[in-house]
């Protein structure tokens, strides 16, 4: 294992990561494979989720077992609480170089179906704690010089997905910040980009694509003709987190098999 993890650190050598302190949001099917990616090429983590199951399970991965890996439970939904995150880690790696943003939700319905509360719970999590958290790494990042971060946007964010308007309007709104924050802080060596996966297969998605027939009528949308896997985001996080994209940002980045191009 130890020799695995040594060839896959050779491999990805080039990006990095090296003792670099990271900040990973999300624990779940894309965080997990975002931070598992990051540990095998030598970065030090925190990960936080508000599942502690989904945390340890990230623990006993192979990929962090024996890497350096903390995680943190804690519940993305208040300003104080995401600036907590940050101190607490920043505080603990001694200092944070990348942050990857992954944690959002969605709940299918039409416009006129969607209660204040489901709405404000979606533009809450996706967007809110975006900006709290980026707010907060960003002063952070901008003091020392140099910082990257990665967001999780969506072809929700381009494409007028029935029954998506909370997530929609707030991966559109994600897009924007994330060029804001960009702008904003070219200057102070720190990146934003986004990326923005279609169809992935993880626990956002599975009762939907269990749902009859529903499976192949994704699958049809897709030129590459299958949905999304987490490994499928991978390359380009850890691309836009590298040094090695230090001129690349305010990027939105679709992965997603030729979906928008349909
Ligand atoms: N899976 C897809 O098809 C897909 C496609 C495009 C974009 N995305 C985006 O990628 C990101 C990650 O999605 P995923 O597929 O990994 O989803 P997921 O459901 O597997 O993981 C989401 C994680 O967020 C955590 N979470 C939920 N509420 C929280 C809270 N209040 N505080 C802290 N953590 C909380 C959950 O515990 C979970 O671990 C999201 O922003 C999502 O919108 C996913």
């Amino acid at each position: 294992m130890a020799e695995a993890r040594q060839t896959q650190r050779s491999a990805t050598g080039w990006l990095g990561f090296e003792g670099r302190g990271v900040l990973v949001i999300g624990a779940g099917g894309l965080g997990a494979a975002s931070a598992r990616a990051l540990a095998e090429a030598g970065a030090r983590l925190t990960v936080v989720d508000a599942d502690e199951a989904r945390l340890e399970a990230l623990r006993k991965d192979p990929a962090c077992a024996g890497a350096d890996v903390t995680t943190l439970t804690a519940d993305l939904t208040s300003s104080e609480e995401c600036e907590r995150v940050v101190t607490t880690t920043a505080r603990e790696l001694g200092g944070l170089d990348v942050l990857v943003h992954a944690v959002g939700m969605n709940d299918r319905r039409p416009v006129v179906d969607t209660p204040d509360e489901v709405w404000e719970r979606i533009l809450t999590l996706n967007l809110s704690s975006a900006f709290w958290i980026g707010r907060a790494a960003g002063r952070l990042m901008r003091e020392a010089g140099h910082g990257s971060m990665v967001y999780f946007s969506s072809v929700s964010s381009l494409l007028a997905h029935r029954h998506h308007g909370p997530y929609a309007a707030s991966k559109g709104g994600l897009d924007q910040l994330v060029k804001v924050m960009a702008r904003e802080w070219a200057a102070d060596g720190v990146t934003v980009n986004a990326v923005a996966p279609g169809y992935t297969e993880t626990e956002l998605t599975r009762a939907y694509l269990a749902r009859p027939g529903m499976r192949e009528e994704m699958t049809a949308l897709v030129p590459a003709g299958r949905l999304g896997q987490p490994e499928d985001v991978v390359g380009a996080v850890l691309f836009l987190a590298s040094a090695r994209a230090s001129y690349v940002t305010g990027q939105v980045l679709y992965i997603d098999g030729g979906r928008t191009l349909v």
